[in-house]
Order: C-alpha cells, then structure tokens, then sequence
C-alpha cells in the first residue's frame, strides 16, 4: 500500500469517526409541560431534575454498547399544541429535537415519574428500534363512548389507547412517519373529528388509521399499528403488585403520579402554600342552568346530592317556578347551544352577587352536573380569584387550524373568577342564539388572551365513560349526564358525597326520583350545549364574535 492510499484511508477512517460522534444514536425523554397551572409547571422541572441525576449516575455504554445519548426536554405547550399530534411538526421542525438518529421518545407528562431510567433503558434495549411501534399502559373502554367520538362503538373493548400520564415510548422510525404523515396535511389522513377531547384515543386512533408499515401499499387491518401494552409501564407505583425482578430493581421503570387529594391544601411544599387561599363552597356561585322540562327530575336529584354544600346556588331557567325556585333568564329555551342563556345567566349572576365581598368564583353548570364542592374549594384555593381565571375541562376544536382554539366543556362546569365573569359580559357575544355556549366563551377568551386553564377530574362524562385507572389517578371533582347510570350512586361513589333528605321545597318531587331507577324514568339526553357530533357551523359563527 503506498503512503498516498494509506493517508487516504486514514483520512476516511477518521471522517468516518467524526460523523459516528457528531451523529450518536439517541433516546429522547420529553416532557410534555402545560403553562399552568404553576403547579403542574414546578412538577415538570422537578421531573427533569430527576430523569438527569438518575442519567448522572449512570453509564449509558453499559447499557446500550457503541456511541449514544439521553436527552431530556421540558416542552412548554405553545399554542394550542397540547396533543402530541399538533406538537409533532414543533418537535421536528423548529428545535429539531427529532432527528433521523433518534432511535426511542419517551414521552412523559407532568405527572409522569420515572422510577428506573436504568431499567427503562435495559427495557428498551430489548426492543426492537426498527419497528413501526409504541408501548404503553394500555386502557381500554368498557362501552362506546361520546368521548372517543363513538368510535368501534360495535365492539369498543378491543382498541387499547395509551394511559399518557404512564408515560408512553415510541420508536423514532414511527414518530418521524407520523410527523410525515401530520406535516403532509392532505386529503388522505383519516381525521375522525374536529374536536380533541381524549388526545390519547386519538392519537391511537390517528396511527392505526393513517400510518402503515408499508406507506406505498395499501395495509391489510391485521397489519395496522396498535398500541403494545407495556409491563413496565404502569398506572400508578402501587399498582405494581409483581415482587421486584431479582438485581434488577422495581418491575415499573415508568408510571402515572396520583394527585393527592386536595393538593393545594394538604402539599407539604412551603411555596405551594404561600399560594393558596383557605376557600369552601361558601365562597362559590353556583349557576345552574335548567329548563322547564328537567325541573322536576333533575333539580331533584342536584337537591339530593351536592346541593347541600352549595349554599350560593341558583337555578337559571326559560320559566320561573316559585317553588323550587328559579330564576327565568327571559331567553326562550332552545335545542342546542344556548349562547344567548347563557350570557343572560352570567349578567344576572353579577347582578344577583352584587356587592357579597366573600363570593370570589362562578361555577357555571347544568342540570345534570354532579360535582364534589369540597374538591372544587381544594381545586380552587390554589388559583388567584383576583386574575382572570378559566378552569375546566379542556377541550379543542380544529386546533391545527389558524382559527383553531381551546374551550372548557360545559357539562363537567366552568369554573370563572369573579373579575372573568365581568370581562366576559363585557367583552363577549353571541353570534346566535343558539350557538354553543362553551365554545363560544373559550373562542372569546382565546382572542381575550385568557387561557383555558385544564382543571384534572372534571368529567364531561358518566363515569363509565371512563377507564378505571383514570378515574383512580385523582379524586373526581365532577360528572355529566344522568343517563342509563345512577346519579345517586356515582355521587357516592366517585365523589365522595353522601346523600341529603331533600331540602323542603322540593319534598313534593323527592318520591318521583327514588321511586324508580333513573334510566326507568324514561330520562332524555337533555338538548343542552354543544352536541359533540353536531360539528358545523361554529367556524363561520364565530367571526361574528363582537370583540
Ligand atoms: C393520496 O391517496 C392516493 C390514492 O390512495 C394516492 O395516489 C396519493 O399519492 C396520496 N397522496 C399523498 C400526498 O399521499
Ligand atoms: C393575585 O392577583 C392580584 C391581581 O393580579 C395580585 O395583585 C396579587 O398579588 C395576586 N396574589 C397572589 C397571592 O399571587
Ligand atoms: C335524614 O333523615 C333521617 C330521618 O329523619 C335522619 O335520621 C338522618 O340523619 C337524615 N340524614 C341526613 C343526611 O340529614
């Protein structure tokens, strides 16, 4: 060999170093960090500390041999992107964060804790890089549900989607086919819905229906990517009942966090407190938006079940009935939507507060809304009643659109600081009558620049319209709808509640209510708010919005 191809040879050798150490392979940890609450936001860098001392104690090349790194990142939401699907494009386009040598994404959220990285990445050393795949803690629905847009609603038991509190891993070949995928925005992606209720259902939902393991031939249903279900990956750290793996510490490398119960008031955390303000039900105005034809067996069962905690509740009604009572808004009732009531309620509600110092919030519900009032205190004692402030259930419609925003769901309550409810009457209006109230008010607020703040354990829904281990994760606050389930039972059950006698005024209808199961009573879905599947409409209505 001459000296000439000898330097050749060693130039390329080392070229060839070079690129191995400026390209290693990679396993990137996100965390998925909501802007507020503050809370939410602490605990977000609190798990980044966490995930970067355990990387600090720990030699990446005993695990995986050859030359590779660990990311972490705290991503802030920006925008509307609070679903992994809308922050994918963000994650590979501006920060760059996902690269052609991302070999796994670990993708956790606030309340995700990593109890191994060790083990985490032991595991993942196992798995196959290569394959179209994301593992997770697999839930499961036990019926169809209006939250997962009826999806499989013929057989709804089979479709595992991931619990995203557990954390969920995903190999960098999928993420970067889903970014195409998402970032090619044509005709072809199957969109079930404008609306992001559920992100994670929808985001299993979006990859068995649009990414195929062969993106140039058509894919069999068998071949469709599915969720694996995860050992490793738990619900909750108690729930990993499996004696530890010998010499290799804990079974679950990954699990969801529980909410303590009441977490402003009884977290140990000295800054938390200083936070919080002590506040009960006695501090809360509860507007209660009902029509004639629900008076008798909805009010009801409110009366029997959280009434007794609410001193400061109204019932907005289309008629005034002296013998509950109610209040009429003047506004005809209406099938769906309920813009023009609801505005009306919130105006009479100021009126009616008028200068009681120690009112400091609005919950604005239905008639078919159950709720804990002590835990809507807890969850409000750590928000600043003097802010503008929007708590609720998060919900999103068409948020990869430019007119895309995020709005509280109505049925699960609305949760408006007193300065709020004034700017909303104020500042916003009704395109119709009819128009959906809670998507009107989160559109007015978004171009207000107030966020729609996610309150956890609102429900815009029954409880079996939710998994099990979800509903473990924090105590519920609320539930929606009385339909084919028992209300009575759900308030005890979920919400901590026991029943009340009746207040007197409405003894005259307390028979009616306990003589028959609900779902005997004939009782209709009642014609409020926005119907999840009536999807027209909002966009063109909502340049009406008189800002
Ligand atoms: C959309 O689907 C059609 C038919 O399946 C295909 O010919 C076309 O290439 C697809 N377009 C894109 C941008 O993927
Ligand atoms: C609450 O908000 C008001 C008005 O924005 C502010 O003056 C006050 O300092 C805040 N209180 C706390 C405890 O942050
Ligand atoms: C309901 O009424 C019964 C009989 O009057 C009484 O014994 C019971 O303590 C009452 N329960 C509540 C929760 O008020």
């Amino acid at each position: 060999m001459t000296s000439k191809k000898c330097a050749v040879l060693g130039l390329l050798f080392f070229v060839g170093l070079c690129w191995a150490r400026v390209e290693p392979r990679e396993v990137l940890l996100v965390i998925a960090c909501p802007h507020l609450p503050r809370q939410a936001r602490d605990e977000c860098f609190a798990l980044s500390d966490n995930v970067r001392e355990q990387h600090r104690q720990l030699d990446l090349a005993e695990i995986f041999p050859g030359d590779y790194t660990l990311k972490v990142h705290v991503m802030h939401e920006l925008f509307n992107y609070w679903t992994l699907l809308d922050a994918l494009p963000h994650l590979q386009g501006q920060t760059r964060l996902l690269g052609a040598r991302t070999e796994w994404i670990i993708w956790c959220q606030h309340n995700t804790r990593v109890a191994s990285l060790r083990g985490l990445l032991e595991q993942l050393r196992r798995q196959d890089p290569g394959e179209l795949s994301f593992h997770g803690h697999a839930l499961y629905d036990s019926e169809a549900t209006i939250i997962h847009h009826f999806s499989n609603y013929k057989d709804p038991q089979w479709f595992p989607y991931p619990m995203l509190s557990a954390g969920v891993v995903f190999t960098g070949v999928l993420l970067r086919r889903l970014a195409e995928v998402v970032a090619s925005n044509t005709q072809n992606i199957t969109l079930r819905s404008d609306f992001s209720i559920d992100a994670s259902h929808e985001l299993a939902r979006f990859i068995y229906d649009n990414v195929s393991p062969d993106p140039h031939a058509g894919t069999p249903v068998s071949a469709r990517i599915i969720l694996k279900s995860a050992s490793y990956i738990c619900p909750t750290f108690a729930s990993m009942r499996a004696p530890e793996i010998p010499n290799r510490g804990p079974r679950c490398m990954l699990h969801a966090k529980p909410e303590e119960p009441s977490a402003g008031l009884t977290a140990t955390s000295r800054h938390l407190k200083e936070r919080c303000v002590y506040t009960t039900g006695s501090h809360i105005y509860f507007a209660i938006k009902t029509c004639a034809k629900f008076h008798k067996e909805r009010i009801t069962i409110i009366e029997r079940t959280w009434a007794a905690d609410a001193q400061n509740r109204r019932y907005y009604s289309d008629v005034a009935d002296g013998g509950i009572p109610t209040i009429s808004t003047g506004i005809p009732n209406v099938q769906s939507g309920h813009c023009a009531k609801t505005m009306a309620i919130l105006q009479l509600s100021l009126k009616d507060i008028g200068q009681q110092m120690d009112i400091r919030w609005l919950m604005l519900v239905d008639d078919d809304t159950l709720l804990s009032v002590p835990r809507v205190s807890a969850l409000l004692s750590c928000h600043n009643h003097s802010d503008l402030v929007y708590l609720g259930q998060r919900y999103g419609y068409r948020l990869r659109a430019p007119d895309g925003f995020n709005y509280h769901t109505g049925g699960a309550g609305i949760l408006l600081s007193l300065p709020l409810v004034r700017l909303i009457v104020e500042r916003c209006s009704c395109p119709s009558a009819g128009a959906p109230d809670d998507m009107i008010l989160g559109y007015c607020l978004q171009a207000l620049g107030v966020a729609a703040v996610p309150a956890a354990g609102m429900h815009q829904a029954r409880p079996q319209d939710y998994a099990e281990e979800l509903l473990q994760l924090q105590p519920p606050v609320s539930f929606h709808k009385f339909w084919n389930s028992d209300p009575e039972y759900t308030y005890r059950r979920y919400l901590g509640g026991s029943l009340a006698n009746g207040s007197a005024p409405l003894a005259a209808h307390k028979d009616q209510a306990t003589a028959a199961p609900l779902h005997l009573l004939g009782l209709q879905p009642c014609p409020d708010g926005v119907g999840l599947l009536q999807e027209a409409g909002i966009e063109s209505s909502g340049k009406h919005l008189d800002l």
